[in-house]
């Protein structure tokens, strides 16, 4: 009997799509406003889920106050109020899409998550759009 918990979670960064290699031309083609030279904001919502089994003992699949203390230190510390692409190491030679967002704090939680556990993360980049990474 496997049960998914899931817990919310929020962070305000700034980021900007391009490639160093192509001219401008090509990045406003191929990424539009999200090349804006001068960086934009998303307010960035995260959904962190884990699956498994309950713990005979606990009750519990994951302590919430554990999987958000972990979102808190790893992703909102590292994220919130930052400049993707100059304050985030990860970004330095990864484009910050939605996609590579969530599969960078996908790999940043998976090593606190119990191996028997599955982990999925969802990031919407804005309330219409948003990702889903389950490490596959
Ligand atoms: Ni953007």
């Amino acid at each position: 009997m496997k049960v998914t918990v899931s817990r919310k979670a929020h962070f305000n960064a700034a980021h900007r799509l391009y490639r160093k290699d192509w001219s401008m031309e090509k990045n406003d083609a191929v990424f539009g406003k999200c090349n804006n030279p001068n960086f934009h904001g998303h307010n960035y919502e995260l959904i962190v889920s884990v699956t498994g089994e309950i713990d005979k003992e606990t009750g519990y699949v994951i302590d919430t106050k554990i999987l958000s203390d972990l979102i808190k230190e790893h992703v909102e510390e590292a994220f919130d109020h930052k400049n993707l692409n100059l304050d985030v190491p990860e970004f330095l030679n990864l484009i910050p899409t939605a996609e590579n967002i969530a599969v960078v704090i996908w790999n940043k939680l998976r090593v606190f998550i119990d191996l028997n556990k599955d982990l999925e993360v969802t990031l919407y980049e804005t309330p219409r759009n948003f990702v889903t990474y389950r490490g596959e």
